[in-house]
Order: structure tokens, then sequence, then C-alpha cells
């Protein structure tokens, strides 16, 4: 690994441009090849089986373009196929999730809270969060809540108005997270709500932290490329952004995510299997 080489991030789609946009602002002399499965999407109501295959061969392709990181920029896929991307990418490049570096700031910040946690089916039902959290051994509550409708909402540009608002509140207001302190964002597509999310409880008399996992990554990241001296001390070269499926509605959708305008890439890395 060397400083010069870029930072693979992949998500099923568009939603990790949330994460690449927090990289980006921490570490804004690195450089990018962001992949968005988009002909995946969304890997929320997928198999683990299925998510470990696409996340494998998107790692492959990433270790192609030289990355020296790999960073899974998709709880979906972060639960499913860490472990095994892993494995697959060895030695050959340092790969991050969005859940580790989360699991150590509730380790550091959060020893004895009731913590809530919204995401897809995928990552809830894996329970991954909650093992992670049970496994600190210390006085933590936790409870989370599959929260499916938020993703196509959030990708219909339906956010910031009353029809969000109802529904973000609706889940918000379910039993299981009641008297938490934190809650953590379980999707990389949730920033793009995060205002709406904290203006939900700030009706509640106790504050509750938002712990929004692009942020804790991209910290993670910064501090591993710090450590290791493998942060680009130069001007980087440009940004890519790949997509495995092209529409102009997911560049459009791009700015939302990513805070400014980027051009898409198709890149048909699943011709081969068809
Ligand atoms: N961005 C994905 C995540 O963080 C959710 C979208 C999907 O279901 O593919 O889980």
């Amino acid at each position: 690994m060397n400083s010069n080489q870029p930072i693979g991030i992949f998500d099923s789609g568009i939603g990790g441009l949330t994460v690449a946009r927090a990289v980006k602002k921490l570490l804004p002399n690195e450089s990018i090849i962001y992949f968005g499965d988009t002909a995946h999407l969304p890997y929320g109501d997928k198999s683990t089986a299925a998510i470990q295959a696409y996340s494998v061969r998107i790692a492959e392709m990433l270790l192609q373009q030289k990355c020296k990181v790999i960073l899974i920029a998709c709880n979906s896929a972060s639960s499913a196929a860490y472990d095994l991307v892993t494995e697959y990418v060895g030695k050959k490049a340092k790969v991050f999730d969005v859940i580790n570096p989360t699991v150590d700031y509730i380790r550091e910040n959060h020893s004895d809270d009731k913590i809530g946690l919204i995401g897809t089916k995928q990552t809830v039902s894996t329970g991954v969060y909650d093992r992670k959290i049970q496994s600190l051994n210390q006085n933590i509550k936790f409870s989370a809540l599959a929260t499916p409708l938020l993703v196509p909402m959030i990708e219909e540009g339906i956010y910031e108005d009353t029809i969000s608002q109802n529904i973000i509140s609706r889940y918000l207001d379910d039993p299981s997270l009641e008297g938490i302190q934190s809650l953590i964002l379980g999707c990389t597509h949730y920033p793009i709500i995060i205002k709406e999310i904290k203006s939900h409880f700030r009706k509640l008399e106790d504050p509750v932290e938002i712990i929004d996992s692009a942020e804790t990554v991209a910290k993670a990241l910064k501090s591993f490329l710090e450590y290791h001296q493998l942060n680009n001390k130069t001007s980087s070269t440009k940004d890519r952004f790949l997509v495995s499926d092209f529409t102009e509605s997911f560049e459009q959708t791009t700015t939302t995510f990513f805070g400014s305008e980027v051009q898409l890439e198709l890149i048909p890395i699943w011709d081969e299997l068809k």
C-alpha cells in the first residue's frame, strides 16, 4: 500500500455518497473511486448470500483499481459481507465497514445508555449491531427497528416535507425506541433526513444524540491513514464515480447525497456473469 493510491468506497447505490462526502470533507487530498451497485439496488431486502457475492466481486474490482482502502459504505453490505471481504482482500488493502467504527464510538462515549438503531430489514435482521454492542460487555440496552420505507422515500426525493416528517415520526414513535439516549443511523441514506430526525427528538424532554455512521467511519479512516502514514500529502487526482447501471435519475440524485454534482460512469461489471 502507498499513500498515492485511491480510496475505494462502495454501496448498493448512491446512498453511500453520504460517506464519500464525509471522507472528502475530512480528507480532501484523497482521491476516491466510488462504486454504486445500482444494478442490484436495494441490498436491504437481498439475501446474505447474494450480498456477499456482489461485495466480493466489487472488492476485486476496487483492488484492480489499486485502492489502498476499501470502505463498505452500506450497512446492509457491512453486516452481510465485512468478514468475507476482509478475508478476500487480505493484506492488499485495508477494509473498513460502517459498523465497527460506530461500535467503537459507542464503547468510548455511551457505555451505559439505552441506544436505538434504525436501518434496513437486512441490517436489523442480521442482528450484527446487537451482537457487537452486547459483546462490549457494558451496561448498554440496545433496540433496533427496521424502517424500510425510508430508503425509497429518500430516493423519491421525499424529504423535508410533511409526508416525510409523518413517516419518520411514525417510526421514531415506536415503543421499542422509547427512552433512548442515542440513535444510530444504521443506513447510509439516512444522513439526508438527519434534520428531520433531530427535529422529531427536539420535542422530547431529554436530548437524543444522533450517531451518523458516515461521520464515525470518516474519522476512523483519517486516524488509520495518519497512523500508518498512508495519507495522501500531495493534491489528489480526480475522483471517479462508477455505477453498474446508469439512469438519469441516479445522476440527478447524486447532488443530494454528495453535496455537489458528480458525473457517473457506467461500468458493467456484471455483464460477464450474464
Ligand atoms: N445504503 C444502504 C445501507 O446503508 C441501504 C440501501 C439498500 O437497501 O441498498 O444499508
